[in-house]
């Protein structure tokens, strides 16, 4: 019988592959591979090849400038780091190392509530570096609390709650695979000195660390979580609030109505729902709504300097990178997410200059055509 792992997969890209040839093969389908058929993560990339760039020309494009303001802070350009957690599995320094990169490059960090070190160690790595923290709202409101006051504490200055994850996706290989990163204990950096967490376990994670992971698994999440269950959230912080996660013109209005401070327009890179719509075709739907009240990031899907083009155009103010920074990490480390991260920051910025753009504000849908 042929087993999962003695197929080849099939590669999206240069980076994939050369990360393929990193790590072991369990880790490898954790991060590249997605939920079910996989429907969902091929439809995130088609959804760019739709829409073409129609160029205005003798705009003088001698000067390019990617910086822009994202509540009320300024950013060197638009692009943010997605928060992914478990980076350990990719190389050893995991997030210690991706922070380190996106620092020299100032782009924001986002951290995972699953990161593989605590937010208190890559707070340390980042310095004076942008951050927000990633908050899977937990069924333990005491671990939830303790979570979002730790962020408070160490610097984080956005907290972006995932809210496509009430339940975990049907990841199929990872199942073939019976592999799971946190039943090895590689997205235990925030809860292992967690106060609040320890004080649910019977025993130290010193002394019964399989109890511990499991009591993780057990309360990472809350599929109970509703819209009036995050007003108890909103209370914990004066931190602005994300949710990452939207997909639908009708929760765009919800979180508006909800004073919520921003929106992530994801689905978590073809992970969770498939056969879910893809990021970029949700996106104008919701900018509809959204009227620029609040700003509108996206993810899933972005490769490309050129991708970040189209998602600006259609009414997104800023984009995240997943996948491709995490092929990086596993490539070369920092030196290999920061390769990645100014590969696109170029990309960008000659797309731009070849569409006539000066600034990624006069990005809009008058660039765009599709087919
Ligand atoms: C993720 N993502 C994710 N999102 C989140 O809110 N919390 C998390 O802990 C993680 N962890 C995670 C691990 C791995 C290995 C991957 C690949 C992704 C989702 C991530 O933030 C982002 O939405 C997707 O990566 C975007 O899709 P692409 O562009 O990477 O395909």
């Amino acid at each position: 019988m042929i087993t999962a792992t003695e197929i080849l997969p099939k590669f999206e890209n240069l980076l994939e592959r050369k990360a393929y040839e990193k790590i072991r093969r369990e880790a490898f389908d954790y991060i590249a591979r997605g939920a079910g058929s996989e429907a969902t993560m091929q439809e995130n990339l088609r959804a760019f090849s739709k829409w073409k760039i129609r160029p205005r020309i003798l705009r003088n494009v001698s000067e390019i400038e990617l910086s822009c303001t994202l509540l009320n802070q300024q950013l060197s350009s638009p692009l943010l780091v997605a928060p992914i957690g478990v980076q350990r599995i990719a190389y050893p320094e995991g997030e210690l190392a991706s922070a380190r990169a996106a620092r020299q490059l100032d782009v924001p960090f986002v951290v995972s509530s699953a990161a593989s070190y605590s937010m208190e160690d890559i707070a340390n790595e980042l310095g004076d570096s942008s951050r927000w923290f990633q908050l899977y709202c937990s069924l333990e409101y005491s671990v939830t609390k303790s979570l979002v006051q730790r962020a408070e504490t160490n610097g984080y200055s956005a907290i972006v709650i995932t809210v496509d994850t009430p339940v975990l996706g049907i990841r199929e290989t990872d199942a073939h695979n019976q592999y799971s990163p946190l039943e090895e204990g590689e997205g235990f950096g925030n809860y292992m000195n967690d106060p609040a967490f320890r004080a649910l376990l019977e025993q130290s994670p010193e002394e019964d660390m399989n109890a511990a992971l499991q009591k993780q698994i057990e309360i990472i999440d809350q599929p109970s979580l509703d819209w009036e269950e995050l007003k108890k959230v909103r209370k914990l912080t004066n931190l602005p609030i994300l949710l990452k996660g939207v997909l639908h013109p009708e929760d765009a209005k919800l979180a508006l109505a909800n004073n919520i401070d921003g929106i992530i327009v994801s689905n978590h890179g073809g992970r969770q729902l498939d056969h879910c719509i893809a990021s970029l075709d949700a996106l104008p739907d919701i900018a509809h709504v959204i009227q620029k009240r609040i700003p509108i990031l996206l993810d899933s899907g972005i490769r490309t300097g050129v991708d970040v083009f189209k998602a600006l155009a259609l009414g997104a103010d800023a984009v995240l990178l997943g996948r491709p920074l995490i092929y990086g990490l596993a490539i070369n480390g920092e030196d290999g997410v920061k390769q990645v991260i100014q590969k696109i920051h170029h990309e960008l910025e000659i797309s731009m200059a070849l569409a006539g753009v000066r600034t990624v504000q006069e990005i809009n849908s008058n660039f765009l055509f599709k087919e």
